[in-house]
């Protein structure tokens, strides 16, 4: 457990919401009354008031058959125009979707009507390319409109989106593709960032010829205006195809179970796991907390979620949410500090941010800056600001809400997953009692507890594992091919019984004497890095794939800024002894070996060589004192090792 966890355990301060906030709140107290009355008559009427049905369900939740549910199933609609058509249709063409802002500078401003009639184009030529229902389109582009046009394209025609983070290799670019299978690859020559045009289009077509070969046709947005190879036949500009393309598009209505998306995340085994949503339940949650979590006033509020689309806040946090809601937002393309540190700053003043949604590891970036920096700017327009993606300690939460936030306005710590679709836990701003550090209550009509590992609730202050005791709208339909996979990793924790299936979140968590919920961390060999989930076992994976690696251990060391680094230990071959005479050089090198197979997030803080892991008897690696070692404690209980002087051995070689 991490030091910041350690402060948020004496953690006490406590803040009402302002009178004036409370008073114009979206949210109130009556969402939680009726999903406590009627749980999943509280869903289907968020599904009636948020969407649009072309034809309107009759069944709320099919769990007949758990832990495969069906939310809304009778029900058809469109998720894209949901997000685009029906707004255009209400009169509100003419409001801004997107206030794009790239890096190098230049600016777009995208509305209703002019993103509606550029999904429509897009939507015509994934068609001409062969993209049919349920094909699945590989997603690899910059932080910039044509993203999201891509992925709403994509569900206008009812295929299915596997988005690739941009920052990936063409290692886990191919095995994506390969694993889903897709027919198309959207990306682009390059995009900005720290100043600099980073190539996309070479990295695509590296992975392709590592692919299984499904890849048909490759879209390529022009951003970077970089030089890139061309395959004729398979290659095709967006400008030429989506910019000549006819803006008619008649949306056709999918069942609500129809899948919408595919997206990988780390989990305990070296292979990602292909998270898949569908259509009606997703965008319900999406949309409902969107709106209640942070305080939507479609008409008034400038929103920026600050994500990129490669994760899954992105997804419904910049995509469906907010465009269901028919919000206006920023998305920016670029990194905090080009080209100087108060770019974030300069964005909020300049586009008059009103909500702002961001990662603690951000925050305690800015943090080690000084508040000089952003106190050169007009950040007055702020109202609300949101967290995500990691547990934020208490000092990083009174450092947003005074220095970012001038003091008084809410600040939300909200808990979900990729797999959760959508927030899970959060206060309701206006509502609740704010506590730095905890995440707090389960949002209405969503049912948390903490379990034992035997699966008995813990009574009191203790701490243990978070369940979802109930099947929830936008909750993951299983893992893409593979059911018993998605059946043993989340529902089969406290036995295999479908009366007992729960979904088991992999978090560790404590509920205080008001029922708030504290997050812990990760129970598994997951590490959360910047706000970025990533395996043990892959690393580890990718670092014995080097010629010279016997053995490796990989663990999650607490980092000041990024919440956890990844410290790595390795026993090189024998046979490389002689070759490889300097660790520091061999560190390096497998350093780089990891950014280049997995990418740069992936890139170990640190590579310790040495001669010796520590292994219990039975051969299992004792991660736990390779953490204490990464992070200077003490060495705790050596006694179950096979060898107990080993860690001894170890401490010398790597200090
Ligand atoms: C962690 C990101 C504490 C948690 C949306 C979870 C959090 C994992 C919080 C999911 C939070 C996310 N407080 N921990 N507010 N939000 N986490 O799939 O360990 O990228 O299991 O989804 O991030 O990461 P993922």
């Amino acid at each position: 457990m991490t030091v910041q966890i350690d402060h948020a355990l004496e953690e006490i301060r406590r803040f009402r919401p302002s009178p004036e906030f409370a008073a114009q709140a979206v949210a109130d107290e009556s969402l939680a009354d009726a999903a406590r009355a009627d749980r999943l008559g509280f869903w289907a009427d968020q599904a009636r008031n948020l969407l649009q049905w072309e034809k309107p369900f009759t069944r709320t939740l099919d769990w007949t058959n758990p832990p495969f549910a069906k939310w809304f199933d009778d029900g058809e609609l469109n998720v894209a125009v949901n997000c685009l058509d029906r707004h255009v249709a209400a009169g509100l063409g003419d409001r801004v979707a997107i206030h794009f802002e790239g890096e190098p500078g230049d600016s777009r401003d995208i509305t209703y009507a002019e993103l509606t009639a550029e999904v429509k184009r897009a939507a015509n030529v994934l068609t001409d390319l062969g993209v049919g229902e349920g094909d699945r389109v590989a997603i690899y582009l910059p932080m910039i409109p044509e993203a999201i046009v891509s992925m709403l394209a994509v569900a206008r025609i009812g295929a299915v989106h596997s988005v690739v983070f941009g920052g990936f290799s063409a290692d886990s670019l191919a095995s994506r593709i390969d694993d889903a299978e897709a027919s198309l690859v959207i990306t682009a020559d390059g995009g900005y960032r720290k100043g600099r045009v980073f190539p996309l289009k070479p990295t695509v077509d590296e992975a392709i010829a590592k692919t299984g070969g499904s890849i048909e046709n490759v879209l390529v947005v022009r951003r970077g205006e970089n030089e890139v190879d061309w395959t004729e036949g398979r290659d095709h500009w967006w400008h030429e195809t989506v910019g000549e393309a006819s803006a008619e598009h008649e949306a056709k209505a999918f069942g609500a179970e129809h899948p919408l998306f595919i997206l990988y995340t780390s989990g305990t085994t070296g292979k990602p796991k292909g998270i898949l949503h569908t259509s009606g339940g997703y965008l319900t949650q999406t949309a409902f907390t969107h709106k209640n979590v942070f305080d939507l006033h479609p008409e008034s509020d400038v929103y920026w979620c600050t994500a990129d689309v490669g994760w899954v806040t992105g997804h419904s946090y910049v995509v469906y949410g907010p465009l269901a809601n028919g919000a206006t937002q920023v998305v920016y393309e670029g990194t905090p500090d080009t080209p100087h540190p108060g770019r974030w700053w300069e964005i909020i003043e300049k586009y008059k941010v009103s909500i702002l949604y961001t990662a603690p590891t951000a925050i305690r970036s800015f943090m080690k800056l000084g508040r000089k920096i952003p106190q050169e700017f007009n950040l007055r327009s702020l109202r609300l600001l949101g967290s995500v993606g990691e547990p934020i300690n208490p000092e990083a939460w009174i450092w947003y809400r005074h220095v970012i936030g001038g003091g008084s306005i809410p600040v939300v710590d909200t808990w979900w997953q990729t797999e959760t679709g959508a927030i899970m836990i959060s206060a309701l701003p206006g509502i609740t009692d704010l506590k730095p550090g905890s995440a707090q209550v389960p949002i209405p009509g969503i049912s948390i507890d903490i379990l034992s590992d035997d699966g008995t609730p813990v009574e009191g202050e203790g701490g243990g594992l978070l369940v979802v005791t109930e099947p929830w709208p936008s909750m993951l339909r299983g893992i893409w091919g593979d059911p018993e996979r998605f059946k043993q990793t989340y529902w089969e924790k406290f036995g295999t019984e479908p009366t007992k299936a729960m979904y088991f979140a992999g978090d560790g968590a404590r509920r205080d004497e008001d029922g708030d919920i504290w997050l812990l961390g990760r129970v598994d060999d997951v590490m959360n890095v910047s706000g970025h989930r990533l395996s043990t076992a892959e690393i580890e994976s990718s670092l014995v794939a080097h010629p010279w690696t016997a053995e490796a251990a990989v663990v999650g060391a607490s980092d000041e800024t990024t919440g956890q680094a990844v410290v790595a230990f390795v026993i090189l071959k024998a046979s490389q002894a002689e070759l490889v005479t300097d660790p520091a050089e061999a560190s390096e090198e497998l350093r780089r070996h990891v950014a280049t197979q997995i990418g740069a997030i992936a890139r170990p803080r640190q590579v310790f060589i040495v001669n010796e892991l520590p292994k219990t008897r039975s051969g299992k690696i004792m991660r736990r004192l390779l953490r204490d070692l990464a992070e200077g404690r003490e060495i705790g209980d050596t006694t179950t090792l096979a060898d107990t002087s080993i860690m001894q051995v170890i401490s010398a070689q790597v200090r």
